[in-house]
């Protein structure tokens, strides 16, 4: 049973791909409801391993993974897909936009996939990219649009169905200076207003600027805490 307020619970959880040595070994964290976790760590030191268990796309070889009241590792695939559409929205270093759809369409995606009636999707979707910063570009295609421009509208995606978590790997990886600091500006931005942030993330920056707190990972297990929540 997860203690209230804990939005995600990792119990000493590894994951051992074939052949390699645990991507994952023993770990065992706690994130609470309105936290910006920042993850750093080298390379190959587990952090996108911990988001795709986060996100129930991948399946520990021991030990469980508990978020928003859900043991995700014991969820099926419909549950598991089911479980991500309306908990988890996911940002990525270069974007995910489908460059065939426009901006507005790429936002509604989400909503559409959840059988959310159009007028309230679109609602939601005109809320959202105006608060976003990029409404003038609802008509344009993803491939016009700068990469800050292109992240605010990842970010708006990923919110459509108002998860309770958002998750970023790298999201500002891909960007210049400029763009860089307006995404690390809306992330703790929207964590000021109550959205629970994890992000993986080489960029010292936005870990300083956005999180609440801050782990690292090394071969799999964690190396230090800031403050504890
Ligand atoms: N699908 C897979 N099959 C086999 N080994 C994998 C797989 N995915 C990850 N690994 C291994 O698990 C370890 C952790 O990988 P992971 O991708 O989680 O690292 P990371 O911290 O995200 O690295 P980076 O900063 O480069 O993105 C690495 O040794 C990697 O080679
Ligand atoms: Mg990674």
């Amino acid at each position: 049973m997860t203690e209230a307020g804990v939005l995600i619970e990792f119990d000493d959880v590894t994951k051992q791909y074939d052949g390699g040595t645990a991507a994952l070994s023993g770990l065992t964290l706690r994130v609470r409801t309105g936290e910006a976790l920042a993850v750093l760590g080298p390379s190959g030191s587990g952090k996108s391993t911990l988001l795709n268990l986060i996100a129930g796309l991948d399946k520990p070889t021991s030990g469980t993974v508990t978020v928003d009241g859900v043991r995700v590792d014991r969820l099926g695939e419909a549950a598991s897909a089911q479980y991500r559409r309306r908990r988890i929205g996911m940002v990525f270093q270069f974007f995910n936009l489908l460059d065939d759809l426009t901006v507005l369409d790429n936002v509604l995606l989400p909503a559409q996939l959840s059988g959310v009636p159009r007028q309230k999707a679109l609602q939601r979707a005109d809320e959202l990219l105006t608060y976003l910063g990029v409404a003038r570009h609802a008509k344009a295609f993803p491939g016009r649009l700068s990469g800050g421009e292109r992240q605010r509208v990842a970010v708006a995606r990923a919110l459509m169905n108002r998860p309770p978590l958002l998750l970023a790997d790298e999201p500002t990886g891909a960007l210049d200076t400029a763009s860089g600091q307006e995404v690390r500006q809306l992330l703790t931005e929207l964590n000021r207003d109550g959205q629970t942030l994890l992000l993986v993330t080489h960029d010292l920056a936005l870990a300083e600027a956005c999180a609440t707190r801050t782990i690292s990972l090394v071969d799999g297990h964690l190396a230090a805490t800031g403050v504890p929540a």
